[in-house]
């Protein structure tokens, strides 16, 4: 419909002069940011690009020292604590029994804490053999291989480990471009007392000098 210069100014004017009620006001300033919206939302699908090659990258699992060796009070020209391997002294006794609790060491690894569930010793030590584990089952593992024995008891963290959402790692997430580095669960978790401990936090900032310093005596 084509009005006239003259019926188009009194359109504008009747309009103004009508009071519209606030819900449509309201709609009215709100549908262009709607139909904007609208527009904006939906870009079209786009095809996943594919890795750029196949996944040649090695998943390694890193090996925590304690499995195999405990720490001196010697140290190296480095400065590090020296290594003492288990075997060292456990190929010379051989014992038939495991001790029952952790008092019960006496003669050496005194100071043992275990706060882990309602397991014994027995759960995963093998009585005069401390280079292997004892599975659910019966069956032995190596001691480096103890994640086996966590898995075992442990469902939803080992699932959560598998999928990446446990455990963290170092590397690369796109294996064709390179290989990654998984933590061992001991590298977290101490066997005999697992809870995460908790971090203290850092010391506060120091302060230099905003406070008064004290007086050097009266004047
Ligand atoms: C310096 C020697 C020495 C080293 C190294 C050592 N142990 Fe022992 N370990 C002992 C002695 C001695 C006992 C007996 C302690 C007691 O009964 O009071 C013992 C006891 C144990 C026991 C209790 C069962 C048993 O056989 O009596 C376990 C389990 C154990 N050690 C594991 C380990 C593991 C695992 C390592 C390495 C991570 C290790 N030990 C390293 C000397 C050693
Ligand atoms: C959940 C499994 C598990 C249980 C239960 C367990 N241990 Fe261990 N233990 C390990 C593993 C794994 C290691 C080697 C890694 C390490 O020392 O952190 C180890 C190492 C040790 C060591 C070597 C040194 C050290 O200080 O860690 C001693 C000693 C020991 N265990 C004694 C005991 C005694 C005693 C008990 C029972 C009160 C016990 N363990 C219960 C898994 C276990
Ligand atoms: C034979 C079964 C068994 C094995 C093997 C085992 N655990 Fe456990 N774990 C338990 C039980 C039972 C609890 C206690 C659960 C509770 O109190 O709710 C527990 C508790 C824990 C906790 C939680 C502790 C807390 O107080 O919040 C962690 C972490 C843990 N285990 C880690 C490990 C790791 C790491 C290993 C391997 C070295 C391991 N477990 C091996 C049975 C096992
Ligand atoms: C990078 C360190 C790291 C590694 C590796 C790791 N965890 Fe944990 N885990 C943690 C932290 C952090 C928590 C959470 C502690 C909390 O919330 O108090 C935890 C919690 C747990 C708990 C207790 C869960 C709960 O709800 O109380 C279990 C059981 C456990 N982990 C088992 C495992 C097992 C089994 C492995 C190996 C497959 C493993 N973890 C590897 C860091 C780790």
């Amino acid at each position: 419909m084509i009005l006239s210069k003259e019926h188009a100014s009194t359109d504008v004017a009747l309009a103004r002069r009508v009071q519209w009620p606030p819900a449509v006001r309201i709609t009215a300033l709100l549908a262009p940011a709607a139909i904007a919206l609208a527009c904006c939302g939906s870009d079209p699908p786009r095809a996943l690009r594919p890795p750029p090659g196949p996944p040649t990258g090695r998943i390694e699992i890193h090996q925590p020292e304690r499995l195999t060796s405990i720490a001196s009070d010697q140290r190296d020209a480095l400065g590090r604590p020296l290594r003492v391997a288990c075997v060292t002294c456990h190929s010379q006794r051989v014992p038939t029994t495991l001790p029952s609790t952790v008092t019960e060491l006496d003669e050496f690894h005194q100071g043992l804490r275990f706060e882990h569930g309602a397991l014994s010793c027995g759960s995963c030590h093998v009585a005069g053999d401390q280079r292997s584990l004892r599975r659910a089952d019966g069956t032995m593992i190596d001691m480096r291989d103890a994640m086996d024995l966590c898995r075992q008891c442990h469902g939803p963290q080992t699932r959560d480990y598998d999928h990446g959402s446990h455990g963290g790692m170092t590397g690369h997430w796109d294996l064709s471009v390179g290989g990654r580095v998984r933590n061992h669960c001991v590298d977290c978790h101490d066997p005999h007392t697992p809870a995460f401990q908790p971090s203290l936090p850092v010391l506060p900032p120091r302060d230099h000098g905003i406070t008064r310093q004290p007086s050097r005596g009266d004047h």
